[in-house]
């Protein structure tokens, strides 16, 4: 196992009811903007709850953030926070509401002139505005974690940030909000956390006993309860189990000790920036390429899961580490997630030359967990996943 420091300072309030405490954790006087989506907290009853909680406090608000929640319109509610004095955040939403509030939490007190340089020059933020959120999406973990990804629409552009300032103070998790949830998003978090664990898993041994078993396990309950979540969202203990999944995926727990690749969501958010293309079902269509394209350093890895997560225990190494990568496929098949770039654009054709260029212009020039995957790699991986 390799050494880690291990640090989540997110409080996080679980169950039925939990919006209702609200009040009680965000500090007392402070001025709050209330940061929301397109709209559906005002009609699945979350808004009344969020509202009711937040009575005895100063409140703006501030909706419309787009899924891949977009810079120019950030900047909107950026001038708010200034013009307002805003002294806390909460974000009522899934991870493009809780990644809007990131970067204005660490825009907000940004000392520089131009708040796009935090994506681009890599500024990690040490000290953000605080803030706290109230999940309506399991999906992406956002909510424990200190990441976000930031989507900038006129140069069709997706890039992350992060930092340790930029944890939660606290997330509010009622797997009640799932069943409001449309078919197509419960898919992309049923595929979207799974691939955050493979992600962190799918790599090569460092007789990592503990992480791999958590990995596993949270793989296994997400396979478990895949269709239940799809057939019924108001199955409560479906939904629960689902929720706390997708946070454990990426709060950071399983990643400490091992390598981890995450080339899949570097390639992924590009077919997000170029064509719009849902976020988790950018994944679907990448890894299955990478792993084929990285059999020879992933197949020990592909061959354990394999038999772990999917019971497949005849055949060779090589026989089983194949046989995990088309389980993965049909996976996400069985969510109705198509796993080729053509079933969502027909102009695919360049898509691989242009994301290998513009890796090679950042200077990305070797991803993965061997830092070996350069720019005409990832041009055939994307290619395979035409
Ligand atoms: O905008 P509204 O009207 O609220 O509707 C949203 C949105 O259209 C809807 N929705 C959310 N909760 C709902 C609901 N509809 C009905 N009932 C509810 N309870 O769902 C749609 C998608 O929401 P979004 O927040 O975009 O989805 P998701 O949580 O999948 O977030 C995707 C974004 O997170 C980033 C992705 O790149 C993408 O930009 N990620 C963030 C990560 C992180 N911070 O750690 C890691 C991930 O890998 C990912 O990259
Ligand atoms: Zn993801």
């Amino acid at each position: 196992m390799n050494n880690f420091d291990f640090q989540n300072p997110t409080k996080i309030l679980f169950g039925k009811g939990q919006i209702e405490k609200l009040s009680n954790e965000i500090p007392e006087g402070a001025k709050v903007l209330l940061l929301f989506g397109g709209g559906s907290i005002k009609k699945n009853g979350i808004y009344e709850q969020v509202s009711k909680a937040l009575s005895n406090f100063d409140v703006i608000e501030f909706g419309g953030i787009p899924a891949n929640p977009e810079y120019e319109v950030l900047m909107e509610a950026l001038d708010i926070i200034k013009a307002e004095k805003i002294t806390f955040l909460l974000a009522v939403g899934g991870g493009s509401v809780i990644d809007g509030a990131k970067f204005l939490s660490a825009a907000a007190l940004y000392d520089g002139d131009e708040p796009w340089d935090i994506l681009t020059k890599n500024k990690r933020t040490i000290k953000g505005m605080p803030f706290g959120t109230v999940l309506t999406l399991p999906a992406t973990g956002s909510e424990m974690n200190s990441g976000a990804v930031i989507t900038r629409k006129e140069t069709k552009e997706k890039f992350g940030m992060g930092g340790p300032g930029l944890f939660p103070q606290f997330s509010i998790l009622d797997p009640e909000v799932v069943k409001s949830i449309p078919q197509r998003q419960l898919a992309n978090g049923l595929a979207d956390s799974f691939t955050h664990v493979l992600e962190q898993y799918m790599t090569y041994s460092v007789e990592a006993t503990l992480q791999d078993r958590f990995a596993e396990s949270i793989l296994q309950t997400i396979i478990e309860v895949a269709p239940a979540i799809i057939k019924d969202p108001s199955d409560y203990k479906a939904a629960s189990n689902f929720m706390w999944s997708c946070t454990m995926a990426l709060n950071g727990l399983i990643q400490k000790g091992v390598p981890s690749d995450w080339a899949v969501h570097a390639m992924g958010h590009e077919l997000t920036a170029l064509f719009g293309i849902d976020h988790a079902r950018t994944l679907a269509v990448i890894t299955p390429s990478h792993y084929k394209y990285n059999f020879e350093a992933k197949k020990e890895k592909l061959a354990q899961y394999a038999e772990r997560v999917w019971n497949i225990t005849e055949g060779s190494t090589d026989d089983k580490a194949y046989a995990a990568i088309e389980k993965t496929t049909e996976f996400f098949h069985s969510l109705g997630i198509e796993t080729k770039l053509s079933d969502y654009t027909k102009e695919y054709e360049g898509t691989a030359e242009e994301i290998a260029k513009r890796f090679t212009d950042r200077g990305w020039l070797g991803l993965g967990e061997h830092q070996s995957l350069s720019p005409d790699k990832v041009e055939k991986i994307v290619k395979m996943a035409y």
